[in-house]
C-alpha cells in the first residue's frame, strides 16, 4: 500500500508489518524518514516536519539521509551515482514527477546539464521493498554521451541506535555461505565480487541487527541484490553514527556504461526487508518472499535427482550411465542427470567446452537413445553445460579465438584450462542460442545444470569502444539467453552451479529453479553451508546430494547412510554417489529414505524453516511447518561423556493444540514441545533423525 501526504511530497509505503518512508524537501533532495514496523501517514508527516541537523563546514546536513546521494554539492558520503559528461562530473537534479501504480512508487528527476532522467523506484512485495534506478539519457541527437561511473541501485538508511551488528555470509570454493558476525565501527566495511559473478566469497546479502536480535526476536534489517556479475555492498557508519547500506552491480567506479541520447540503463533490484521476528522471522521473509515473487514455479516441490560428477568425472560412456540410471530409478530417484564429459573431445577439464555436442565415441546416436532409456525407467533427464566457456582446445576457439575475453597484446589467463566467452559479442550469443536451443530439440532433456567454473581475469574486448561495459553486459546477456531458452522450451528446468554455490543471488534465483549449493557434499560441513545458506533462501532452492562414504572428493570424513540422507534431506535431495559401488542393502535402505523425503518434502520446500540449534552446537536442529504438517531433522556430531543429548524446543506450533509424530506414533502437546522441547534419542557420533508431526 502507498499513501502520499497532503503537500504530495512525502510517501509511505506499508507492508502487512512494515512501513517504509520519504519525503522530498522544496530544494528538491530526496529525504529518508522511516524504516521499521508499521507507522501511518500522519506519523511519516511528522518525521517529515522534523528539521535536519544544522550545517557546519565541515560536515553536510544531508549526509546519512538521502535516498539516493548522488556525487556532488554538499555531500561527504559514498556517492550511489556518479556520472561523467562532457567537461562536468557530478550530478544536480530537479524533481519532475510522482507515479504511484499499484505497489509501486517511481519518483523522477532531472539533470539539466547532463541531461539525465533518473527514476528512483519502490515496489513492495510483503515487507520486503525492491528498489533500483532506472538513467536514461535524455538529450537528442548529437548530444555528448554520459558516462556511469557508478550507478548503484539504492541507499538504505537505518534508524540511530547504537552499537549495530553486521551478518555476512562469507566463504570460498567448497565453504560457501558461512555466517559470520561483527560489530560495525565507523567507516565503511565493502563486500563485494570483482570476479564477473556472483561469487563464492560472499552472498549479495548483509543483515544489520543493533539490539542483540537473536535466532527469534529483535529487529533485523536485511539487503539482498539481484544481481550476478561483479557487485559491492557498502556498510557505513558516518561520524554520527547513523549507518547506511549502498549497493549496485560493478564493483569498482572506474566505469560501468556509456549512455547515447535516448539510451537507459536500468540497475539490478536491491531489495531490503525489516523484521522484527529475528534473524529466523527475517529468513522466513525472504523465503516466502522468494516464493511468492522471484523463483519460478515456486509452488511446485523439485524431484529427486541423481547427478553423476562425484561417481563417474570424466571417464563416462552411455553404457555406464544407463547402468546408474537403472540404479536410481529403483531407488526412486524422479531426475537424472548426466554432469560433465558427454560432449565435444571432452575426456578431460582440457579440451571440448563450447563443443556442445555429444561425443560420439561416447553418445554414438547422440543423447536421444539414453534420455528415452532414462524416461522409461520413469525419470526425467537432464544434462551438464558451461555455455560461458571454452577450451583453447577446442573447435569453437580454433574457428574463433578472438571470441573470448581478452586484453590486446596480453596473455591470455587461463583457470581450469579455460577461457571465459565474450558473452556481451551478439554473434557469441547468437552461437550459444542456436547450440542450445538445437541441443534441447534435438533431444528429449528436462533439465540443464547450467555451470560456471572461473573468474573473469583478462575482462578486455578489442575492437569495443567502451570495453568496460563487459562486465554488465555479461551478466545481461546470460540473463537474455537463459529467459530465451526458458520461453522456447518452458518444460525445462535450469539449475545454476558455478563450481558449486559461486552464482547464488536473486538475480539468477529469478530465471532457474534450483541451484547447487556447494561442491562440497560432507554431509557434516554441508549442515554450517546450509544453515548460512538458508539466511536468505528458502529449501526450495538447495540442492545437497547424498555422495559416497568415506568422502571421497574432499575429506574422506565417514558417515552412515542415515547422516548423510537427513543431512541432504534438508534441501532439494539428490543422489551422487557411485551406485554401482553400493551395497544391495545399501541401495535399499537409500530407496527408504528416498520414499520418506517424498512424504516430507512439500514440508520441506514449501513450509516455513524454523533453525531450532545452530549447526556450532554438537545437536543442531531446523523444523519446517507447512499448514498442520511439522517436520523435524536433527543432528548428533559428538555425544559427550554419555549423556543425553539436549531437548530439542520446537517453534512455530500452537501450544493449545496436540500433535502425533508418525515415527513413534505418540502424541505430543504443543505447549511441551515448544516449552520443554522434544528428546531426540540421538547417540554416539554422526547420527541424524527425522521426526515428522501432524496436528490433530
Ligand atoms: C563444478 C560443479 O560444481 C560440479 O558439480 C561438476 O558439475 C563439475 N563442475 C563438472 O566439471
Amino acid at each position: 500500500m502507498i499513501e502520499v501526504g497532503e503537500d504530495g511530497r512525502t510517501w509511505l509505503l506499508s507492508g502487512p508489518t512494515s512501513s517504509y518512508a520519504l519525503r522530498l524537501t522544496d530544494d528538491d533532495e530526496l529525504l529518508h524518514l522511516h524504516w521499521g514496523p508499521r507507522i501511518a501517514l500522519a506519523d511519516a508527516e511528522a518525521l517529515a516536519a522534523e528539521p535536519l541537523p544544522a550545517e557546519w563546514a565541515f560536515e553536510s546536513r544531508l549526509d546519512g539521509h538521502e535516498e539516493y546521494p548522488v556525487e556532488g554539492g554538499r555531500r561527504f558520503v559514498r556517492p550511489a551515482l556518479s556520472v561523467r559528461g562532457v567537461g562536468v562530473r557530478g550530478s544536480e537534479w530537479q524533481f519532475s514527477g510522482a507515479v504511484t501504480e499499484g505497489d509501486a512508487l517511481r519518483l523522477q528527476f532531472g539533470d539539466s546539464v547532463h541531461q539525465l532522467g533518473v527514476t528512483l523506484v519502490y515496489r513492495t512485495r510483503g515487507d520486503v521493498i525492491e528498489r533500483y534506478a532506472v538513467l536514461r539519457h535524455e538529450g537528442r541527437g548529437d548530444a555528448p554521451e554520459l558516462e556511469l561511473l557508478r550507478a548503484d541501485s539504492a541507499t538504505w538508511t537505518l534508524p540511530a541506535r547504537e552499537h549495530w551488528r553486521l551478518s555476512q555470509l562469507h566463504g570460498r570454493w567448497a565453504a560457501e555461505t558461512r555466517l559470520v558476525r561483527s560489530e560495525i565501527t565507523y567507516g565503511e566495511k565493502v563486500i563485494g565480487s570483482r570476479r564477473g559473478h556472483t561469487g563464492h566469497q560472499h552472498l549479495p546479502w548483509v543483515a544489520l541487527d543493533a539490539e542483540g536480535a537473536t535466532e527469534e526476536r529483535g529487529e533485523v534489517y536485511s539487503c539482498a541484490l539481484a544481481w550476478s556479475g561483479s557487485w559491492r555492498i557498502g556498510v557505513s557508519q558516518l561520524p554520527d553514527g547513523g549507518v547506511q547500506i549502498t549497493g549496485g552491480q560493478g564493483y569498482d567506479d572506474s566505469g560501468q556504461e556509456v549512455l547515447a541520447p535516448g539510451a537507459r540503463m536500468v540497475t539490478p533490484v536491491f531489495a531490503g526487508l525489516w523484521s522484527d521476528g529475528g534473524f529466523g522471522g527475517a529468513s522466513r521473509a525472504w523465503h516466502a518472499y522468494q516464493r511468492a515473487h522471484v523463483i519460478p514455479d515456486a509452488a511446485v516441490p523439485r524431484p529427486v535427482l541423481y547427478n553423476s560428477w562425484e561417481a563417474t568425472g570424466f571417464d563416462i560412456s552411455e553404457e555406464q550411465q544407463r547402468a546408474l540410471a537403472e540404479r536410481a530409478a529403483a531407488m526412486g530417484v524422479e531426475l537424472f542427470v548426466v554432469d560433465d564429459a558427454w560432449f565435444g573431445q571432452r575426456v578431460s577439464d582440457r579440451a571440448g567446452l563450447g563443443d556442445w555436442t555429444p561425443n560420439p565415441d561416447r553418445f554414438p546416436g547422440g543423447l536421444k537413445p539414453l534420455a528415452d532409456d532414462v524416461h522409461a525407467l520413469g525419470m526425467r533427464f537432464g544434462i551438464w553445460v558451461e555455455p560461458e566457456m571454452v577450451n583453447p582446445d577446442s573447435d569453437l576457439y580454433r574457428a574463433h579465438p578472438d571470441w573470448v575475453q581478452h586484453q590486446p597484446g596480453r596473455r591470455r589467463t587461463e583457470f581450469r584450462n579455460q577461457l571465459v566467452l565474450n558473452l556481451a559479442r551478439d554473434d557469441v550469443q547468437e552461437y550459444l542460442w542456436e547450440r542450445l536451443d538445437a541441443l534441447l530439440s534435438g533431444a528429449p532433456i528436462d533439465y540443464v545444470k547450467w555451470d560456471f567454473n572461473r573468474c573473469f581475469t583478462d575482462a578486455g574486448w578489442p575492437g569495443e569502444r567502451y570495453p568496460q561495459r563487459i562486465w554488465n553486459a555479461h551478466v545481461r546477456a546470460l540473463y537474455r539467453l537463459l529467459d530465451r531458452l526458458r520461453a522456447a522450451h518452458p518444460s525445462v528446468a535450469f539449475e545454476s552451479c558455478s563450481g558449486g554455490g559461486g552464482r547464488i543471488d536473486l538475480g539468477i534465483l529469478s530465471r532457474t529453479d534450483q541451484v547447487w549449493t556447494s561442491d562440497n557434499t560432507d554431509p557434516l560441513d554441508r549442515l554450517a553451508i546450509q544453515n548460512g545458506f538458508s539466511q536468505l533462501h528458502p529449501a526450495r532452492v538447495m540442492a545437497a546430494w547424498v555422495t559416497d562414504s568415506p568422502n571421497t572428493q574432499l575429506n574422506g570424513r565417514v558417515s552412515t547412510l542415515r547422516f548423510r540422507f537427513v543431512s541432504a534431506m534438508a534441501g532439494v535431495l539428490g543422489v551422487g554417489g557411485d551406485l554401482t559401488e553400493w551395497s544391495a542393502g545399501e541401495l535399499a535402505e537409500a530407496g527408504d529414505w528416498v520414499s520418506l523425503y517424498k512424504e516430507i518434502r512439500s514440508v520441506v520446500q514449501l513450509g516455513d524453516l524454523h533453525r531450532l540449534r545452530p549447526p556450532s552446537q554438537s545437536l543442531s536442529a531446523v523444523q519446517y511447518v507447512h499448514g498442520d504438517e511439522t517436520v523435524v531433522l536433527a543432528w548428533l556430531r559428538a555425544q559427550a561423556h554419555g549423556e543425553e543429548p539436549p531437548r530439542v524446543r520446537l517453534r512455530g506450533l500452537d501450544p493449545a493444540a496436540v500433535y502425533v509424530c508418525r515415527e513413534t506414533g505418540s502424541t505430543h502437546r504443543g505447549a511441551v514441545l515448544l516449552h520443554h522441547g522434544l528428546r531426540t534419542g540421538l547417540r554416539g557420533d554422526l547420527d541424524a533423525a527425522v521426526f515428522r508431526f501432524r496436528r490433530v
